[in-house]
């Protein structure tokens, strides 16, 4: 028998390319081959990447450099794939500045994987050569059409927290933005199709899920009778499948917060009360720029909705500072904003200016001192928010998913409804399943806590785990 090829993926980016690697991987086994967690001995590594500001971008750039080096170290040539938002953006453009890539494919390419593959490595049995294939068109046909859902082992694998992409790509068009470009335009995925999806991964023991897009409620899916559906209606019927606990959404975009999707944020306990809205910009001169189609006041607007509709609801959300022409009155607005709302967490970033988009070529861009200082300033912020958020949940109970052992023997790590990291004492056989958890101590990566309930833990519990071998090798 010949020995199966070994593929190691890495991603870099947002939780989309994450699913997408899984995807990946997915098409990839059905070709034979199993996945690696290290370069070293892999016979395909494909680096799955981002655009969206030019750190991200280079990143790529020094990840082939270390490839190359290593390989011509070890004597050896690995075939290389650049899949991703760089690949889409740079396509041809990857092969003449890094030699090492066999293969660029972009992100609606990527069911072609196993052709190409073949393909590339066809012309290097051939001549001996990196093939140098580049496949970024946006294909008419639907790539979810052709990907291979995971196997029952893969799903295990990768925990009982899994992620749904609902829908892809983006009309909004923000000034500073690649992924209308790099993602291309808005795209829905069918009711029934992605219902098909969780029903799966439930049956293989998935507790939650996060249905992810990168305008996520803007979401407009058809259902079977032809009608098309909006995300609360998804959620909704994601809720209803058998074994799924709890589920969360992200990204989403204030001006497709509809009443509906708020008003379900009080009626849906599964839906977790947490929720990641990015604003960018506190300054509505800014905002205009940004063309980000709404106004602070909108965006105050909805929190308080939200938070009528659902108390316990936390907010985090994403802020670019040193926006083109952004003076210290428009950062004062950013930083009123923030301390307006409060936030259990967030990200924030300097612009970074992006090849091809309208920001870009704005005048008045900022020296790069401003934006470091201002940059500061709103994270000593935001970091003070994040932690006195942290700090209230001491003493708190609330339900945590348990996904994964701990550092220690003894210990699983659990997600709490507000995604933080909560370390507790328990068994591997608990994983997967939702324990009652009285918070005892805080700490700035993660809380830790005792077991007061939950589903393994009653007395007349049922729970067999799918996820003990997982654990043991993981423990191992
Ligand atoms: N679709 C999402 C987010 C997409 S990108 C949304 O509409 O908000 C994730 C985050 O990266 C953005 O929210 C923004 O804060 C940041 N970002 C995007 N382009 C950027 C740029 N050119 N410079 C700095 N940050 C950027
Ligand atoms: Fe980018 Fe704006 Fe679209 Fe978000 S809404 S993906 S920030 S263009
Ligand atoms: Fe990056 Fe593309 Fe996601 S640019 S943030 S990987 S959509």
């Amino acid at each position: 028998m010949t020995e199966p090829r070994k593929l190691y993926v890495r991603s870099f980016g947002c939780q989309m390319n994450v699913y997408d690697a899984q995807r990946m991987t997915d098409t990839l086994a059905k070709e034979g081959f199993v996945e690696t967690d290290s370069p070293d001995d892999a016979d395909l590594v494909i680096l799955n990447t981002c655009h969206i500001r030019e750190k991200a971008a280079e990143k790529v750039y020094s990840e082939l450099g270390r490839l190359r080096k290593a390989q011509e170290e070890a004597g050896r040539s690995q075939m290389v794939a650049v899949a991703g938002c760089v690949a889409q953006a740079e396509g041809a453009e990857i092969i003449k500045r890094a030699r090492a890539v066999d293969l660029v494919v972009g992100p609606q390419s990527y069911h072609k994987l196993p052709e190409l593959v073949a393909e590339a490595q066809a012309r290097r049995d051939g001549n001996g050569k990196r093939a140098k294939l580049v496949e970024t068109e946006f294909p008419v046909e639907d790539k979810f059409d052709f990907l291979p859902p995971p196997t029952s082992a893969a799903i295990t694998k990768r925990g009982p927290a899994a992620f749904v992409t609902v829908q892809e790509g983006c009309d909004k068009f923000c000034t500073f933005c690649v992924v209308p470009y790099t993602r291309g335009a808005e795209v829905s995925r069918p009711l029934s199709k992605i219902l098909d999806e969780v029903v799966r991964l439930a049956d293989s023991g998935v507790r939650e899920i996060t249905l992810i897009g990168q305008n996520v409620n803007a979401y407009h899916g058809l259902d079977a009778g032809g009608r098309s559906a909006n995300l609360a209606e998804l959620v909704r019927r994601v809720a209803e499948v058998p074994g799924i606990a709890r589920v969360r959404y992200t990204t989403s975009h204030p001006r497709d917060m509809d009443e509906e999707l708020i008003a379900a944020h009080g009626e849906m306990p599964a839906l977790m009360p947490y929720l990641h809205l990015p604003v960018q910009s506190g300054s509505n001169r800014i905002l205009a720029a940004m063309n980000r189609k709404h106004d602070r006041e909108l965006f105050f607007d909805i929190v308080e909705k939200v938070r009528a509709a659902r108390p316990d609801i936390a907010f985090s959300s994403d802020f670019i500072v040193g926006f083109p022409g952004e003076t210290d009155e428009d950062f004062a607005d950013t930083m009123d904003l923030v301390e307006k709302v409060g936030f259990a967490s967030a990200f924030s970033f300097k612009y970074s200016p992006r090849p091809g988009t309208p920001a870009a070529g704005m005048e008045a861009q900022l020296p790069e001192a401003v934006k470091s200082a201002r940059i500061h300033a709103l994270q000593a912020l935001l970091d003070g928010q994040k932690a006195a958020f942290d700090e209230g949940c001491r003493g708190r109970r609330f339900e945590i998913l348990l996904e994964k052992p701990g550092r220690f023997p003894g210990q699983l790590i659990g997600r709490s409804p507000y995604l933080q990291s909560v370390v507790v004492e328990a068994p591997v056989e608990a994983i997967g399943t939702l324990a009652m958890v009285e918070v005892r101590e805080v700490s700035t990566k993660s809380l830790s806590g005792d077991i007061i309930g939950g589903e393994f833990f009653a007395e007349d519990s049922k729970w067999e785990s799918r996820f003990t071998r997982q654990s043991e090798k993981l423990e191992a």
